[in-house]
């Protein structure tokens, strides 16, 4: 027999979804404004504060496919409603008393680690990876004790872009020892476990292996990390917030490409991290131009410079542009990103100025 749709069930099944910025369920948090219920179409509203509403936005995906696991449900439907208020108060528990639960812990600073640098954008594909390992090699080579986290665990790259993924050594008490490659303490989702078995991960187990990477490797092998580079997946997504959750995020970096359309996922991502009071170092516009390998000329090809006056409009410093160049591709196809390969070219030296202004703001 059917169990007959209630609000309650609804509610039940509304608890077993995070609020992404309370720290506790959606219930618990006191985000649900409404639950209506029309012959099986469930339509439920979630308070969100305009600021936080990419955020809210997945968080109101995962509600719906909560509610829609539950029998008798035909269709759900979530609508975001704005909510300017400060933290929401927890709702009391239905037992009668009222009790706050608690907070969840504060984001940890991540022993054996001087500072975490995120680099992040709203869209895939825009070199973030790229930018990532060449960031990271460029503050080495600024005498910096540097790490590179590939927090992407659907689609690791890193390793590939330092020369392979090879299996990682364990201390005696099961601690992750990272992978060295051009002297960067490295470890990714690719080093533990088959590229075709990442793809398939859920939310929480995401958030796990998020969390096993940042706090289950032992960054400081080779004395304490002067900086880690995050290299992150695209969104606003679950190891975004387990990131910044978890452990302390100095600043982020954020990569865009010149096409209108990525910056705007960019200013998505800076907004997210502005809510949560990281500060953002800067933008990055990626593939600026084309330099032609054979003649090395120039040809704006998305309209150089747009994603730099659209980032200056809205107050992010601009880090650097760098251009489009098959050399920066290659290179890291073949496992030594161009800064090692190239150090005296003039894209390494754009990204050795980057890496200045970043090393700039790091905490010693
Ligand atoms: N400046 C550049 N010039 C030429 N090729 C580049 C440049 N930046 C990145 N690429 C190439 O573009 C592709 C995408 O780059 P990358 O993997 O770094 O992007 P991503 O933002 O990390 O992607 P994802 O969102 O999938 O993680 C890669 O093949 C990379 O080699
Ligand atoms: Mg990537």
């Amino acid at each position: 027999m059917l169990r007959k749709l209630t609000e309650k069930r609804v509610r039940d099944a509304l608890g077993t979804v995070m609020h992404p910025i309370a720290g506790v369920d959606m219930v618990a948090a006191n985000a649900v404004e409404h639950v209506g219920i029309k012959d099986g179409a469930v339509t439920v509203i979630l308070k969100a504060d305009p600021k936080a509403k990419d955020i809210m936005a997945s968080a109101a995906k995962a509600c719906e496919e909560a509610v829609a696991k539950l029998s008798g449900v035909k269709e759900v439907r979530t609508v975001l409603t704005a909510h300017r208020d400060g933290p929401a108060e927890p709702a009391p528990p239905k037992g009668g008393f009222a009790m706050k639960p608690p907070a969840p812990p504060p984001p940890e600073k991540l022993p054996g680690v001087r500072n975490i640098i995120a680099v992040a954008s709203g869209k895939g594909g825009v070199g973030k990876s790229t930018t990532s390992v060449n960031l990271a090699c460029a503050l080495s080579q600024q005498g910096l004790n540097v790490g590179i986290l590939d927090c992407d665990i659907y689609g690791p790259s890193v390793p590939r872009m330092l020369g392979g993924a090879d299996k990682p050594d364990f201390t005696p008490d099961d601690r992750i020892k990272p992978v060295i490659r051009h002297g960067i303490k490295t470890i990714s989702m690719g080093h533990l476990v088959p590229e075709e078995r990442a793809t398939i991960w859920r939310g929480p187990m995401v958030i796990g292996a998020v969390q096993q990477l940042l706090k289950g490797v032992t960054w400081d092998i080779d004395g304490t990390l002067d900086v880690l580079v995050v290299d992150l997946p695209p969104g606003t997504g679950d190891a975004q917030l387990t990131l910044v959750q978890t452990a302390q995020v100095n600043g982020a970096v954020l990569v865009s490409t010149p096409q209108d359309i990525a910056l705007i996922d960019a200013t998505k991502a800076y907004d997210m991290f502005a809510q949560i009071d990281i500060p953002v170092l800067g933008m990055i516009e990626n593939m600026s131009q084309f330099v032609c390998p054979h003649c090395q000329g120039t040809t704006d090809i998305f309209g150089h410079g747009g994603a730099v006056a659209a980032a200056k409009a809205k107050g992010i410093e601009v880090l650097g542009e760098i251009p489009l160049d098959p050399a920066i591709m290659q290179q890291a196809e073949a496992g030594l990103p161009i800064v090692l390969a190239a150090p005296d070219s003039d894209v390494s030296a754009r990204y050795a100025a980057i890496a200045k202004s970043v090393a700039s703001e790091l905490q010693s």
